[in-house]
C-alpha cells in the first residue's frame, strides 16, 4: 500500500464551511458535470434541489461556519440538546470540546488516519483508489471520531453516565471515550451481535447489557436507561454532534490529497458516516463530489429510503453485515442524498464477506463485512458499470474509499461466516 504523501492535518483545521447545496441542477443526470470541472468550464450549482439527484441501484443479483442539520426530526434529546435542534443551523464546532471557563481545550480521541493507494483496489476498479485508512483508529472503526466529540461535549455538560445501543463498533467508540472521560458506562448490544463485542466492551470496562435480537431492540432499552437521572444516550448515528465529528475525515482528506476526489465510497447502516462525509464535503467546499453509498442486502434501509423518496423500516435485518444493521436510516441521511450526488449500491452478503477475504490476502487487514460492502463495490466491477451507464465520468479522478473498519471480526468468525454462505 503506497502511502500518499503525509498526513499531516489536524482534525480542526476546516477551511471556512460552504453553503449546503446540491450541486447539480434539477433534470441534471450531472454525467458531465466532473469533467468540466476539470476542465474549467462548469462550477458546480449550488442551491436548491429537491429533485431526486440520487441514484439508486440494487446490485449483485438482485470552526463557526453555519452547518445545516437534519429538518426532519431525530432523537436528539440527550447530549448536545443545547447545541442543535431539527432543521436548525449550528456553528461548527472546533474538534475538541470547549470547557466553560478558559480551561484548556481537550483533544479529540480519534488520530488522523493515513491515506494510502491499493493497487489490488485500483486494478479491480480500473481507476485509482485510495483507502482513508479509518481501521487503524484506536476503537478499530471511524466511529471514535463522532461519538469521541460527543461524549467529550457530553461530559462537558456534567453527564454522570453514558448509556449506548450498539452491535458493536458505536459502543465500543463510545467505551474508549468514556474510558478516558473516566465515566462509567452502560452498552445495550443486541443478541445477533454475537460474543466479540460482549468481551471487547467488557475489557474496556463497560456494563454490558444484551438485549433484543436486533439493534433497533437494544436501542429501545437504552432509551429506558438513559431516563435515569445524570445518564445521557449516546446516539450510535443519529445526531448532529457525531455527523460534525465524522466530518473531520473529509477536512484531513482535504489536507492529504492533491485534489478531490473523483467519488467517494462509503458504507451506510444508520447513516451518521454518510451524514459526517456530506458534512465534511460541504465545509471544503467539495459538495459537488459523488457518494457511492454501499450496504448489504437485508440491511439496505437507505436503499429503500431513497426509492421511496421517504424514510423506510425494513421488518428484519437479515444481513450477516450486523453493524449496518439500523431497520431504519436517520432522516438527516435521506436529505443528504437530496444536497449531494449519492449513488446507492447494494452488494449480496457473499459479495460482501469475499470482498474480506480478498482484501486481508491483498492488503493484509481483516475488516468487518460491514466494510466489505463498499470493499466489494470496488471488487465486483460496480464502479466501471457506473461509468458505462455515464453515472459517473470516464476518466475518473481517484476514488476515495472510508476504509471503515470494525473491531467485531477475527479470522475463525470469517470461516464461520464463509461456511455459513456456502462459500467454502
Ligand atoms: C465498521 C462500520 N462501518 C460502517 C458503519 C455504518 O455507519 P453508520 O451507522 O454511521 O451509517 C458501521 C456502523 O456501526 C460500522 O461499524
Amino acid at each position: 500500500m503506497p502511502a500518499l504523501g503525509t498526513s499531516q492535518g489536524t482534525a480542526g483545521n476546516a477551511s471556512p464551511g460552504d453553503r449546503p447545496g446540491c450541486a447539480r441542477a434539477p433534470g441534471d443526470t450531472g454525467a458531465g458535470d466532473t469533467a468540466r470541472m476539470q476542465e474549467g468550464v462548469a462550477q458546480p450549482v449550488l442551491g436548491s434541489c429537491r429533485e431526486s439527484c440520487c441514484i439508486l441501484e440494487m446490485g449483485g443479483d438482485t470552526g463557526d461556519s453555519p452547518v445545516l442539520v437534519g429538518a426532519a426530526g431525530g432523537p436528539w434529546g440527550a447530549a448536545g440538546d443545547s447545541t442543535a435542534s431539527p432543521g436548525q443551523s449550528i456553528p461548527r464546532q472546533a474538534m475538541a470540546a470547549r470547557p466553560a471557563g478558559g480551561q484548556k481545550p481537550q483533544k479529540p480521541f480519534h488520530i488522523v488516519t493515513p491515506v494510502l493507494e491499493s493497487l489490488s483496489l485500483s486494478k479491480a476498479a480500473g481507476t485509482k483508489v485510495f483507502m482513508k485508512m479509518e481501521n487503524v483508529q484506536p476503537s478499530g472503526s471511524f466511529k471514535i471520531r463522532g461519538i469521541g466529540h460527543l461524549c467529550q461535549d457530553a461530559a462537558r455538560k456534567g453527564c454522570r453516565r453514558f448509556v449506548c445501543s450498539s452491535g458493536g463498533n458505536a459502543g465500543l467508540a463510545a467505551a474508549f471515550a468514556a474510558r478516558e472521560l473516566a465515566l462509567p458506562i452502560t452498552v445495550v448490544v443486541p443478541s445477533s451481535s454475537g460474543p466479540t463485542p460482549v468481551r471487547k466492551l467488557q475489557e474496556l470496562g463497560a456494563t454490558v447489557e444484551v438485549y433484543g435480537k436486533v439493534w433497533d431492540e437494544a436501542n429501545s432499552r437504552a432509551q429506558e436507561l438513559a431516563k435515569t437521572e445524570g445518564w445521557v444516550i449516546i446516539p450510535p448515528f443519529d445526531h448532529p454532534l457525531v455527523w460534525e465529528g465524522h466530518a473531520s475525515l473529509v477536512r484531513e482528506l482535504k489536507d492529504s490529497l492533491e485534489d478531490k476526489p473523483g467519488a467517494i465510497v462509503v458504507a451506510v447502516g444508520g447513516g451518521g458516516l454518510l451524514a459526517g462525509v456530506v458534512a465534511g464535503l460541504q465545509q471544503v467546499g467539495w459538495q459537488d463530489v459523488p457518494i457511492i453509498a454501499a450496504e448489504t442486502l437485508g440491511a439496505h434501509s437507505f436503499h429503500e429510503a431513497l426509492k421511496a423518496g421517504r424514510l423506510v423500516t425494513l421488518p428484519d435485518i437479515t444481513s450477516v453485515a450486523t453493524c449496518l444493521g439500523a431497520k431504519t436510516v436517520a432522516a438527516r441521511a435521506l436529505e443528504c442524498a437530496r444536497e449531494c450526488q449519492v449513488i446507492s449500491q447494494v452488494v449480496q452478503d457473499e459479495e460482501a464477506v469475499r470482498a474480506v477475504q480478498q482484501f486481508l490476502d491483498d492488503e493484509r487487514a481483516l475488516v468487518e463485512p460491514a466494510c466489505g460492502a463498499p470493499l466489494a463495490v470496488l471488487y465486483s466491477g460496480r464502479l466501471q458499470r457506473l461509468q458505462s451507464e455515464g453515472r459517473l465520468p470516464s476518466p475518473l479522478r481517484p476514488v476515495l474509499l472510508v476504509l471503515c473498519g470494525g473491531s467485531n471480526i477475527h479470522t475463525a468468525q470469517l470461516r464461520a461466516l464463509q461456511s455459513q454462505l456456502g462459500l467454502r
